[in-house]
């Protein structure tokens, strides 16, 4: 232990030697926001902000319209609207971006007036380190040092961004109505954030860093032949305690597990831990071995894996998340498609509102891993809360069987569908510790691959059920059509509300039909798929009444004896009892049987033999 404590000391004064030098250089332009307040002219700016960038003149400010080109003239300047003012960025004292102003006192100034005066580009506080009058005597004939703080940008943030104003917020501002009022798009606003960590943009004050425009009215990249600027410098320096204090908890971490032997995680599969391990974007390694988890009961619990992406890259994967990068649109948000790092991806933009469903979300699949459940890769709290998943190129079940434009899917697909889906269930129901209920399962959640093979997605509604702990009465959440009768009755909550869902799904496999069909287009006299299968089932030959409902693309190319077999596992899913439902796991087991009766195959042999694993998904 002592050891450990030493090794953390080490790192730590390791790093604490970069934090010296915050800032090695400035850079030669930056731009000041100037409030113009009732009173003040061009003349006084050019007087108080006087540069090397903006010479001090009673008549001559083209230094100054250059940057402002929605101001016409001279005399165009209305008071309560901003100028920008360019001024040098200087590294002062190798500790900070800013550049000092000289102002000259005038009778009865105070340090609270003259950061009136600079429209609270400084303030009072940040006057008095840099001048030694006393705040209530300032002689007249004096000369106070300004400190004006600016910023050259970050290349870790992003090097489209060399240019920044110095921008000190206001009553009643918004980062919206902030970005408005600088013409910047409002798809800037998560990389705003990220220039301005922890900045509360409608607190009325304070300064914030926003991208400028120089007097070509262009963004300035980021100059790479600078060298290494300051808040890389202190970029560094952070990442250094950063990785130092990783380092060490991770040591520490190591440690204690070895020595303690927590073996209560469970027995780990491969396609699970190692695939993903180092290689974010595992999925083909964890497609390919994923034929190996045919046998029910093997478990994995893995550890947070997800990655947290700079809204920046996730707007330009997405091209700035344009309509033709969208894929689809949820209860909580939409769906991009990106590609990420040169690999595919799907990315789901939420509202800031929808915080609880991402944190959920993001609970759930950081901890849980299956193949049978979409992966999550990263996700992003810039601006809006964004989730980072593989891409599932082919779909969703609900468009397989009720897209027009989709070849209607062979009985022998249908029930791998099934089978996968059940065994994502079976997993998050019976694996997990905590044990979780999806909450929305339905055909639109249920994702297919280009292997036909299915994943079970959209973990925002789930619910994490601590074992032996009554459930609580809860907010209805869901789809109608798959709310089984006591939760949509009472909120009863239990892992048998996502058994009902499923047999609805299986129904919906078997008839292509909808949760909730329409008799006759019309909503008032539409009636629910299990009740339709229920009264199908109950005629003295349920297998006549079940003929009527089979999908008609399927032609007659269905074995009857396992689609009835499907049928009765999807009416005893949907019970109203929710106690004489069976559990995912022995669902699982009855389609792997149904699966293997579907054709006359060798049962024994079948998990081992991949060209029947093939042929059944339909390659
Ligand atoms: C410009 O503003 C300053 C400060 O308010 C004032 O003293 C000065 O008289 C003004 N000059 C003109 C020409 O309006
Ligand atoms: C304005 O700033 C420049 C550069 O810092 C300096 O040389 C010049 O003397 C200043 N002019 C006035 C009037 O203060
Ligand atoms: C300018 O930056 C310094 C160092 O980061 C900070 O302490 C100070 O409060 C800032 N000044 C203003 C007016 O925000
Ligand atoms: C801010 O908004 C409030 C309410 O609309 C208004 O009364 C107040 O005058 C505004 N303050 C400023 C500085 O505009
Ligand atoms: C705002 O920015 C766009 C391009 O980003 C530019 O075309 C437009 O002229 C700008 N408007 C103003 C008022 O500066
Ligand atoms: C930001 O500041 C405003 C005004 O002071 C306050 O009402 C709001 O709660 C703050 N927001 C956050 C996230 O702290």
């Amino acid at each position: 232990m002592l050891k450990l404590i030493s090794i953390l000391l080490l790192l730590i004064s390791i790093s604490s030697i970069s934090v010296e030098s915050r800032c090695s250089r400035g850079c030669d332009l930056a731009l000041a926001s100037y409030y113009v307040w009732q009173g003040s002219n061009l003349t006084f700016i050019s007087q108080i902000l006087n540069s090397s960038l903006v010479p001090y003149s009673t008549t001559n400010f083209d230094s100054i319209l250059a940057y402002n080109p929605q101001v016409a003239n001279k005399d165009s300047v209305e008071a309560f609207s901003r100028l920008n003012i360019p001024f040098p960025c200087d590294c002062i004292n190798n500790d900070f971006l800013g550049h000092v102003f000289t102002y000259s006192v005038q009778p009865g100034d105070t340090y609270d007036k003259i950061a009136g005066y600079y429209s609270d580009l400084t303030t009072v506080a940040w006057l008095r380190p840099f001048n030694s009058y006393p705040e209530t005597n300032i002689p007249d004939s004096g000369v106070v040092n300004v400190v004006v703080n600016c910023s050259c940008g970050d290349s870790a943030i992003s090097k489209d961004y060399g240019l920044f104003v110095t921008y000190p917020l206001r009553e009643n501002e918004t980062l919206d109505t902030v970005l408005t009022q600088a013409n910047l798009s409002s798809d800037l606003s998560g990389l705003v954030r990220l220039y301005n960590p922890g900045a509360n943009f409608s607190s009325g004050s304070g300064l914030v860093y926003i991208p400028g425009r120089d007097a070509e009215n262009s963004f300035r990249p980021l100059k790479s032949s600078k060298g290494i600027s300051g808040g890389v410098i202190a970029g560094i320096a952070i990442a250094a305690v950063v990785v130092s204090l990783l380092l060490a908890f991770g040591i520490y971490a190591k440690f204690f597990r070895k020595k303690s032997k927590t073996t209560s995680l469970l027995s780990t599969v491969s396609h699970d831990v190692s695939a993903e391990a180092g290689n974010v974007f595992g999925s083909k390694a964890a497609e390919s071995t994923g034929t190996v988890a045919a046998s029910p009961g093997l478990t994995g619990i893995t550890v947070d894996k997800s990655v947290e992406f700079s809204y920046e890259e996730l707007a330009q994967a997405t091209d700035y998340f344009s309509m033709a990068n969208k894929i689809g649109e949820g209860g909580f948000g939409a769906v991009y498609y990106a590609n990420l790092r040169g690999e595919e991806a799907a990315i789901k933009k939420m509202d800031m509102q929808a915080s609880k469903e991402f944190l959920a979300e993001l609970k759930v699949l950081t901890r849980v891993h299956h193949l049978n459940l979409v992966r999550l890769i990263g996700y992003c709290v810039e601006g809006s809360l964004f989730l980072v998943y593989e891409y599932i190129e082919n779909g969703n079940l609900s468009q397989h069987l009720r897209g027009s434009s989709r070849e209607p899917l062979p009985w022998s697909t249908r029930v791998q569908i099934a089978l996968d889906s059940a065994r994502g269930l079976e997993y998050i129901h019976e694996h997990t510790v905590p044990v979780y209920i999806h909450r929305d399962i339905k055909s639109a959640n249920i994702l297919i691959d280009k292997k036909f093979r299915a994943k079970v997605a959209d973990f925002g509604l789930t619910k994490l059920t601590e074992v032996g702990s009554a459930s609580l009465p809860t907010r209805l959440v869901g789809t109608f059509g798959y709310m089984p009768p006591e939760y949509a009755q009472y909120g009863d909550v239990s892992p048998k509300i996502d058994v009902y869902a499923f047999g609805v799904v299986l129904y919906e496999l078997i008839s292509a039909k909808e949760a909730i069909v329409k008799a006759n287009g019309s909503l008032a006299e539409s009636k629910g798929l299990v009740a339709l299968f229920d009264d199908a089932l109950d005629e003295p030959d349920p297998k006549e009444g079940l003929c009527r409902l089979i999908d008609a693309r399927l032609g007659d190319n269905y074995p009857l004896d396992a689609v009835f077999k499907m049928a009765q596992l999807a009416k005893a899913c949907t019970k109203e009892n929710p106690q004489l439902r069976p559990s995912m796991r022995s669902i699982v087991v009855a389609l792997m049987t149904l699966s293997s009766s579907t054709e006359d195959w060798d049962v024994g042999s079948f998990y081992e033999n991949q060209a029947l694993v093939n042929l059944m998904s339909g390659r």
